[in-house]
């Protein structure tokens, strides 16, 4: 009898135990479902602007030194891309798309375009080949494509550094150099006075994540390391390399606005009720989105990431460093909880229709981001990039548009968003992919360089009447 009732007693227990697991798990994932409105596009108005956009809106492009100039032989890229395995296709960049030869004629483009604005990076090794000797013809050559986007109405925003450094100072470590912010705070100041008050908005670094992970997790771009202490070296240094560049421009220029272009990624649970999917899920998004303007708003040097050694390093100079938010949004990733995989996260493309690379188009998710980002730091933002491979370029005059709208939308709920920059004006040496995605409103022919407005050009320009016009 006595042990009956014992036995009935523990079952009775394990069956509330059971019961408090089963609402407990059913509790953290609603929290989880609760923290973050859906949003579904059902369908895009032909005119993406539902409200009128704000006075001074940029509505530009963006293109990088090395992928498009040509002739970029004394870099860590020119090294890396003749490795026979490195670049699909084996093509090195080579003349590229030959940007620094016609950069005139392409500046025409922008106007044909209707652009307000354009995105463009200064090759460092172009301007400093060897440790410190300034290339005086280098620096006029972007004075005077400076020049030409001011007569031509475009508002020329500079980014410094768009993953490509200068063969010398890779030499000795690149961003792992004991000197790397030295070299860059002064790089960034010859700049500022080169470029002089004809430039006020700068993007100091283009996505230190994704150059962070490409180039020591993944080991697929320069120096090619599979390294987790160098890639927590190698990310410090891009923090700390931004905000020294940030001070020396602001001492040059104090009008100038500065921020930094980070590649931000939707990363949404495989599995909406398996609990592990959603925390691998965050894991992911907290390490590779926020890591960096973490820092910023910290004031410190934090990086604190499953299997990667810790940084947490006060550097005032952080904070202020960062006037805008420069946002790189391409897409979305379905995260699924995996232990054979490294860093327990397996990554899996989303649901929707895809680009030519096989990436999800997900313009919900640039909404999304721009809310976290708002909602996390208060700071204004720029889409940095926003593009899609598509070699017809069949897919670019929709991806215009839901992209538009996502931005409006995210106008409307009062996000301060000034600009929109789409990557890119022309096709151009995608890194490690080669020539083989196409980004371009203008289609670029390789053999002749000739330059043919893709689908996507016309309803940039109309875009660009509209944004105009509200
Ligand atoms: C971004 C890079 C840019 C280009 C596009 C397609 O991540 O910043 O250089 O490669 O992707």
């Amino acid at each position: 009898m006595g042990r009956q009732s014992r036995w009935r007693r523990v079952r009775r227990m394990g069956a509330v135990l059971g019961a408090g697991l089963v609402v407990a798990y059913a509790v953290t994932l609603a929290g989880f479902e609760l923290a973050e409105p859906s949003v579904v596009f059902d369908s895009i108005p032909e005119n993406p602007f539902v409200s009128p956009m704000p006075p001074g809106f940029l509505w530009g492009t963006a293109t990088s030194a090395h992928q498009v100039e040509g002739g970029n032989t004394l870099n860590d890229w020119a090294r890396f891309e003749v490795v026979p395995g490195n670049i699909r296709g084996g093509r090195a960049s080579g003349v590229a798309s030959d940007h620094w030869n016609r950069v005139a004629e392409d500046v025409d483009l922008l106007s044909v375009l209707g652009a307000n604005a354009y995105r463009f990076s200064i090759e460092w090794s172009r301007v400093e080949p060897r440790e410190d000797e300034w290339d005086g013809a280098a620096w006029d050559h972007y004075r005077e494509e400076v020049a030409l986007l001011r007569e031509a109405g475009v508002t020329p925003m500079v980014t410094l550094l768009h993953f490509t450094l200068p063969g010398w100072l890779a030499d000795r470590g690149g961003l792992t150099a004991a000197d790397f912010a030295d070299r860059f705070e002064r790089y960034a100041r010859e700049a500022a006075r080169r470029l002089g008050s004809e430039v006020s908005l700068w993007c100091t670094v283009n996505e230190p994540n994704v150059q962070m992970y490409q180039g020591y997790v993944e080991g697929v771009w320069p120096p090619g390391f599979r390294d987790t202490e160098q890639a927590s070296i190698a990310f410090a240094g891009l923090v700390r390399g931004h905000a020294r560049a940030s001070m020396a421009i602001k001492d040059v220029n104090p009008q100038a606005r500065v921020g930094a272009a980070v590649n931000l990624i939707v990363f949404d649970p495989q599995r909406r009720w398996w609990l592990p999917d959603w925390i691998a899920a965050r894991e992911a998004d907290r390490g590779f989105n926020w890591a960096f303007y973490d820092s910023v708003k910290r004031g410190a040097i934090t990086f604190h990431l499953a299997g990667f050694p810790e940084i947490d390093e006060p550097m005032p100079a952080l904070e202020g460093s960062a006037d805008f938010f420069g946002v790189n949004y391409y897409r979305r990733n379905m995260v699924r909880f995996s232990p054979k995989a490294p860093g327990l996260v397996e990554l899996l493309q989303g649901p929707g229709p895809l680009s030519d690379s096989g990436v999800e188009i997900y313009p919900e998710g640039l909404l999304r981001l721009v809310r976290r980002v708002w909602d996390r730091y208060g700071l204004p933002i720029i889409v940095t990039e926003n593009g899609v491979s598509d070699s017809s370029g069949d897919l670019r005059p929709d991806f215009l548009r839901s992209h538009g709208y996502a931005v409006s939308r995210a106008l409307e709920e009062g996000i301060p968003i000034e600009g929109y920059f789409h990557w890119s004006l022309l096709d151009n040496f995608e890194w490690s992919e080669g020539f083989g995605p196409r980004f371009g409103l203008y289609q670029v022919d390789y053999e002749t360089l000739e330059r043919i407005p893709g689908p996507g050009a016309g309803e940039f320009h109309r875009l660009a009447q509209l944004v105009g016009r509200q």
